[in-house]
């Protein structure tokens, strides 16, 4: 999802990368809970913090998701951009759908934000197939784009506003 060019990250990448994370309105760890099995049979159940220890221990990772926005200065607009990626194997089970209308609840319920933007290369079918049916409005595209194994693609933009989310969260 990255258009950053396709290379091994060094640490100096890796730090940088989360610097930004640091830096946007939201960053979260998508994590899956552990079963109700596994938690019952953690060895440190006795001690209330061992045992939150634990759970949180076996929580397992599967992607990443962020709302960044342009800055102090510019708060008044009440915009942000979302961007999430799952891993590979934890794609294709609902799983971003979930995550994103946690985030957008987040956006309209906690943070005051007034719209949701984001930006789909052309190139990934699934995505584009999935933010029209959460209730993102096609905006425009910002036409040959990204270059990715040797053509050209639109990046598709996306928004929510305030006003929509309401009435999908009204039905
Ligand atoms: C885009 C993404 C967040 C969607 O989350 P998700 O949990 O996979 O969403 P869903 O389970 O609803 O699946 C969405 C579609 O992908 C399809 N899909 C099935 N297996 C898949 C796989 N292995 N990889 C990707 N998509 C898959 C689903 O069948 C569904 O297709 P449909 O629209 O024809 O019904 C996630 O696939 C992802 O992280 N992709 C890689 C990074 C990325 O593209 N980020 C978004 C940038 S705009």
């Amino acid at each position: 999802m990255s258009p950053a060019l396709q290379r091994p990250a060094s640490k100096k990448n890796i730090e940088s990368f989360i610097k930004d994370m640091e830096g946007c309105l939201l960053a979260v760890i998508i994590c899956l809970r552990p079963e109700p099995s596994e938690e019952s049979s953690s060895p440190n159940n006795d001690a209330q913090t061992s045992e939150q220890a634990s759970k949180e221990a076996k929580n397992v990772p599967i992607g990443l998701l962020a709302i960044s926005n342009w800055g102090s200065g510019f708060n008044r607009h009440r915009r942000a951009s979302l961007g999430l990626s799952l891993k590979e194997e934890s794609r294709g089970k609902g799983y971003g759908p979930e995550a994103i209308n946690w985030a957008l609840d987040w956006a309209f319920q906690c943070a005051g934000l007034h719209k949701v933007s984001l930006g789909c290369f052309g190139f990934n079918h699934h995505a584009l197939g999935l933010y029209p049916r959460l209730g993102f409005v096609e905006e425009g595209r910002e036409r040959e784009s990204v270059f990715y194994r040797r053509a050209w693609y639109d990046v598709v933009l996306f928004s929510m506003l305030e006003h929509e989310w309401e009435d999908l969260r009204s039905k």
